[in-house]
């Protein structure tokens, strides 16, 4: 693969006001997220709930890429064609969860370590040939008093790059996704002090393992207070702390930052990134979105499993989408949020 088609990807995946949708919920996940709305789940229910997000007119106005779970890049869509090119029509690029999740980190406790790099290859060179042209891997940190151990952070550093090397070899972009947990009481300067290590860890494993930067993406956590913590900061204040970490931990040659929303409610996640992107500050990389929840919740419960509201749940998408897309130039405004009921 030519190092100028992986940089080109990595480009386009943060092109001028677009972000990625992470449809890349395991079936147990997605499961669970269907079934809180009493919605069967069904290979058959799962594949329309895809297809709702990727069908939507106008979609790729402001999704660059989506990210795919083994289960979808092999389905069709509803009218028989291969949902990877239902995406690619709409200018939508088709990528895919390689991780095969987090497992308990033997010798520690209450960690874990991302496991799925055994076959890794031969898997990459199969989801190529099914069109996914680039790839995803989760690392998961959890916060408290005494961890990340640093163990924890290192063998989930390791990881990242091995995946990384074997994504860019296979002709795919990795996006790097080390994940601060938001869970527990703990304040933001202990997250932007927990994310700095990791992610200068994370950098000094990839470096080690020879990734070009130039042909890569990074997912974080955005800097935030522990849910619980009862001092959440102000958006102002998540929005510079996140900026200052990025800054110092990320090289310039890294041509975006797509963040994951990891449980912030749709509104502040699209708050949050707007916030970054308003900062009077140098950012040599695109700073973008690569939301999960945050882009598909209102669209889940707009749609409730009812045929009659597929239409209502691309509408509430495309709206989440253009706030985001909105945000991720720094031109997010009330009045565009408030352009459609919620
Ligand atoms: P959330 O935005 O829901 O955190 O999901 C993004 C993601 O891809 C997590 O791995």
């Amino acid at each position: 693969m030519a190092r100028q088609d992986l940089e080109q990807t990595a480009r386009a995946l943060v092109a001028e006001g677009k972000g990625i949708l992470a449809a890349d919920e395991t079936v147990p996940t997605v499961t669970k997220r269907l079934s809180a709305l009493h919605i069967e789940s069904t290979a058959d229910s799962r594949r329309t709930y895809r297809e709702m997000f990727f069908t939507t007119p106008g979609a790729g106005e402001f999704i660059s890429g989506a990210i795919l779970y083994d289960e979808t890049i092999r389905q069709n869509s509803s009218s028989g064609i291969p949902l990877t090119e239902v995406l690619t029509k709409q200018g939508i690029i088709p990528g895919i969860k390689v991780d095969t999740g987090a497992k308990p980190l033997a010798g520690a406790s209450d960690e874990t370590v991302t496991e799925g790099l055994d076959g890794l290859r031969d898997r990459l060179k199969e989801y190529y040939g099914l069109g996914a042209r680039f790839a995803k891997w989760r690392a998961v940190i959890r916060v408290t008093e005494q961890l990340p151990s640093s163990t924890c952070i290192n063998v989930n550093a390791h990881a990242l790059g091995r995946y990384a090397a074997l994504c860019q070899e296979a002709g795919l972009v990795p996006i790097v996704e080390p994940e601060v947990l938001m869970d527990g009481g703990h304040t933001i300067e202990r997250c932007e002090e927990v994310t700095g290590c990791v992610l200068h860890a994370v950098f000094n494993a990839l470096y080690d393992q020879r990734i070009v930067l130039e042909q890569m993406l990074l997912k974080p956590s955005m800097i935030i207070s522990g849910k619980s913590c009862p001092n959440q900061a102000s958006v102002d204040e998540v929005a510079t702390a996140t900026l200052r970490c990025l800054r110092r931990h990320v090289p310039a040659a890294v041509p975006g930052i797509v963040f994951l929303s990891g449980g912030q409610s749709d509104v502040l996640a699209t708050k949050h990134l707007n916030a970054i992107n308003r900062l009077d500050l140098p950012r040599p990389w695109k700073v973008s979105f690569s939301y999960g929840r945050a882009l598909q919740d209102q669209a889940l419960q707009a749609w409730q499993g009812k045929a009659e509201q597929f239409q209502a749940g691309q509408q509430s998408f495309y709206h989440r989408a253009k706030c985001n897309g909105a945000a991720a130039l720094g031109r997010y405004t009330a009045a565009l949020e408030g352009a459609v009921a919620r």
